[in-house]
């Protein structure tokens, strides 16, 4: 049964070929309705208040489970597990919950499992790269299977944070900057994690996180503060949320953040105005890692307690690892502070969702599933999407694809290090399984010298520099494998700089002194900031942090088996300095331009001071990134041309239909990511210069012509005004088709 499943994900992504599933989203029916409330008939406030506490343990517990554990499982004092890896235990709790505890109400055990469980898959900012839902929607399926084999029904993800900070280290889990974009691969991840029941025992409960703003953390420094006005929160923080419960995502997770002054796991506007009634939101929320009491040092809670009856009255359900709730919920409800009928309620969504789950049929791990953990076409899968997700950002006279021919000198700290090109969050990911890059050069014959000239990628020593140059004299190409250890990007691994860390820089310059043409390829959690080296190098691939199969995916590529079809998810800075940066920014009253920009180095001495042109730039950068949104290159050339739209007035009765022609213009066969951008001229608030509306993907053999169709209705253009009112005014439009957000074929229309 999984395995036709998965053999039909991976029909949709091109690897076999046939139809597509749907999934079922679960709905609210009287006879669940009955079935909870029959349940919380019988239940004590002592086992209510027990079913708001996620108990975090350590996946790295030994020996027997502490008596104190079973014992409040045996009591009815917690409601659900996280991090408990050992199959033995999960079996052991979930059978005295079902047997011992005073209703036999089920655990979930819960795990983060964010870009795969035992077979790695790219970080989510490089799985967004592949801009593909079918490799997304098929990757958190095998992650589900995987995971359920070891109990694990709950997974903390999809991670939903718009990210325009590339500072913030978890840009790494992101979706990316624009809210279209995340939106399509919120809903997609939702559907793999929870397959097409809830019930399956291969199923896990989505999570979508964090609710909400956590990407808007000031200066890209992690839990930092977020100040998002109510149209910016509207238009673009919230649609990837809505996207994945209109997905049937059962729970959705509390960010560490205040946003303009409120703590998320206390804030009631959030959780009870927008999520419940706006968003229609009928499964639970759980708070993340203590941030129910971190409202404490926020200065939201004065102590506990107060923090305990905060949570409650927002309408926060589950309250992870601290425990206010466990210690204070009865006291506060003795004293008035709180009632038993917000207590019911919080423990009616989570009962929901576990009826749903089918855990009171089926509560035990199934131990028939194996997960396939490895399985071939688990690796596969894992391979094709570090493959998808890869991006070229530069390709100076073709030197990739190398000819197999080719002797390399393979240099740099991330060659093989099996750990590293995991990347963050994959604390079950075995680094044993991991292919390298030298792993697959020497799998496939490849006539390589590898010297890492850099033991980690941090180091600073020039011990084997000479040795690194020496082996670059003698091969025709030099490849740099570098970039950012796993460590330097995840939770609260901002970086102020995002440069190549430690001496990479210093020795790519060495290395390009001996005349070799180098070839960067980059394994970071983030974009790197390559204006110092950009120069001194031919090419550059990015792989984010690739997975298991990265070196692999890297061979492939490289000698051009197949080639790397990612477009960036993210706007690519030259330098910090210019961060946040982001293609949907607004145009200001003095957009920058060309021909109004002076660079710093061509200011005249004493130069007038209104005389540098005064509009929106820095000096020294000046106004544009390094390489825009949905910017990447392929092995071949694509050609757009004959831009038409059906009409050129979109009303409320009428579709608009925009069509143009993509020509293969190079010598290979290519993917093309045709991409379609709107910008609402006027509105009665500020509009995006520019914003995504469509993505197609276009595979042309050399010189094959096709034509690529969109089409929009008025639907799709509204947006939320300065009166939270959802819609859309009379104007003018402009509309682009191209291969990124900084050029395409242009036109416009009315929208009357
Ligand atoms: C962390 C993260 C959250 C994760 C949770 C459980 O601190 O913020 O994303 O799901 O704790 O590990």
């Amino acid at each position: 049964m999984y395995k036709t499943k998965l053999y039909i994900l991976l029909i949709l992504i091109g690897i076999i070929s046939c139809k597509e599933e749907k999934t079922t989203v679960a709905t609210t029916t009287d006879h669940l309705e009955k079935k909870v409330n029959n349940l919380l008939a019988k239940m004590t406030l002592e086992e209510k208040i027990g079913q708001l506490n996620l108990r975090g343990t350590s996946s790295r517990v030994k020996g027997a489970l502490p008596e104190e554990l079973k014992q409040a499982v045996r009591e009815g004092k917690i409601g659900a597990f996280l991090n408990v890896m050992n199959t033995e235990y999960v079996d052991e709790l979930q059978k005295i919950a079902i047997n011992e505890s005073p209703n036999k109400i089920p655990l979930i055990f819960a795990r983060d499992v964010i870009h795969g469980f035992k077979t790695i898959f790219p970080i989510p900012l490089g799985l967004a790269a592949s801009w593909d839902t079918k490799v997304a929607e098929a990757s958190s399926r095998v992650a589900a299977v995987e995971a359920s084999s070891y109990g694990v029904r709950w997974t903390f993800a999809p991670m939903l944070d718009i990210a325009r900070d590339s500072r913030w280290g978890r840009i790494a889990e992101s979706p990316g900057e624009d809210p279209y974009l995340a939106s399509k691969l919120g809903e997609a991840y939702v559907k793999g994690f929870q397959g097409d029941s809830l019930n399956d025992p291969t199923s896990m409960i989505a999570c979508a996180k964090h609710f909400i703003g956590y990407g808007a953390a000031i200066g890209g420094r992690d839990y930092n503060t977020a100040i998002i006005n109510k149209e910016l929160l509207q238009n673009v923080y919230l649609p990837p949320f809505k996207a994945a419960f209109k997905a049937g995502s059962q729970t959705v997770m509390t960010s560490f953040n205040e946003t303009n002054g409120i703590p998320a796991s206390g804030d009631k506007k959030l959780l009870k105005d927008i999520l419940r009634k706006q968003l229609h939101f009928d499964g639970f929320v759980v708070s993340d890692w203590n941030s129910v009491t971190e409202m404490i040092p926020h200065g939201f809670a004065k102590d506990e307690k107060h923090a305990a009856e905060i949570g409650i009255n927002a309408g926060m359900n589950m309250e992870m690892t601290s425990k206010s709730y466990e210690n204070h919920a009865k006291k506060l409800l003795e004293e008035g502070k709180i009632s038993e009928k917000q207590i019911t309620s919080l423990v009616a969504d989570i009962l929901r969702v576990k009826f749903r789950m089918g855990l009171f049929k089926n509560p035990k791990r199934d131990a028939n599933n194996s997960g396939n953990l490895y399985a071939k076409e688990h690796l596969e899968l894992a391979k094709q999407a570090a493959i998808k997700s890869s991006v070229l950002l530069k390709n100076d006279k073709n030197i990739l694809p190398l000819d197999k021919k080719t002797k390399i000198a393979v240099i740099g700290p991330l060659a093989n290090k099996p750990r590293e090109q995991l990347g963050t969050w994959t604390f079950d990911g075995d680094k044993a399984h991991s292919i390298t890059p030298t792993m697959a050069f020497t799998k496939e014959e490849v006539a390589f010298n590898f010297v890492e000239g850099l033991s980690f990628s941090r180091d600073t020593s020039e011990k084997e520099f000479k040795k690194a140059v020496n082996a670059a004299k003698k091969s025709d190409v030099i490849v740099f494998i570098g970039g950012e250890e796993a460590i330097l990007s995840g939770e609260a691994h901002s970086r102020a700089n995002i440069n190549l860390p430690g001496a990479q820089e210093k020795l790519i310059k060495e290395l390009a002194k001996t005349g070799k043409p180098v070839v960067l390829v980059i394994m970071a959690g983030r974009p790197i900031t390559l204006t110092n080296i950009i120069e001194e190098v031919d090419a550059v691939l990015m792989t984010w942090h690739p997975g298991t199969m990265g070196g692999e995916a890297i061979y492939d590529m490289l000698f051009g088996n197949q080639e790397p079809t990612g477009r960036l998810p993210v706007t690519w800075p030259k330098t910090a300095g210019q961060l946040p940066l982001f293609y949907n920014h607004k145009n200001t009253g003095r957009p920058a331009s060309k021909e109004e920009f002076v660079h710093i180095d061509s200011i005249p001495i004493g130069a007038w001071q209104s005389s540098l042109g005064n509009t929106s730039h820095y000096l020294d950068v000046g106004f544009t990134p390094h390489f825009p949104f949905g910017y990447g290159l392929g092995y071949t050339t694509f050609q757009y041309s004959n831009l038409k739209l059906s009409t050129n007035k979109l009303t409320n009765s009428n579709q608009l239909e925009i069509t143009v022609a993509i020509k293969n213009t190079g010598e290979r066969k290519g993917e093309e990511l045709v991409q379609l951008y709107v910008q609402d001229v006027v509105g009665s608030i500020t509009r995006p210069v520019k914003e995504l509306k469509g993505f197609k993907k276009v595979l042309l053999k050399s010189g094959e012509e096709k034509t690529v169709k969109f089409t929009l209705s008025a639907n799709d253009l509204k947006y939320y005004n300065s009166e939270l009112v959802y819609g859309l005014e009379k104007g003018d439009f402009k509309i682009w088709v191209g291969k990124n957000a900084a050029n395409g074929l242009k036109s416009s229309f009315v929208y009357e």
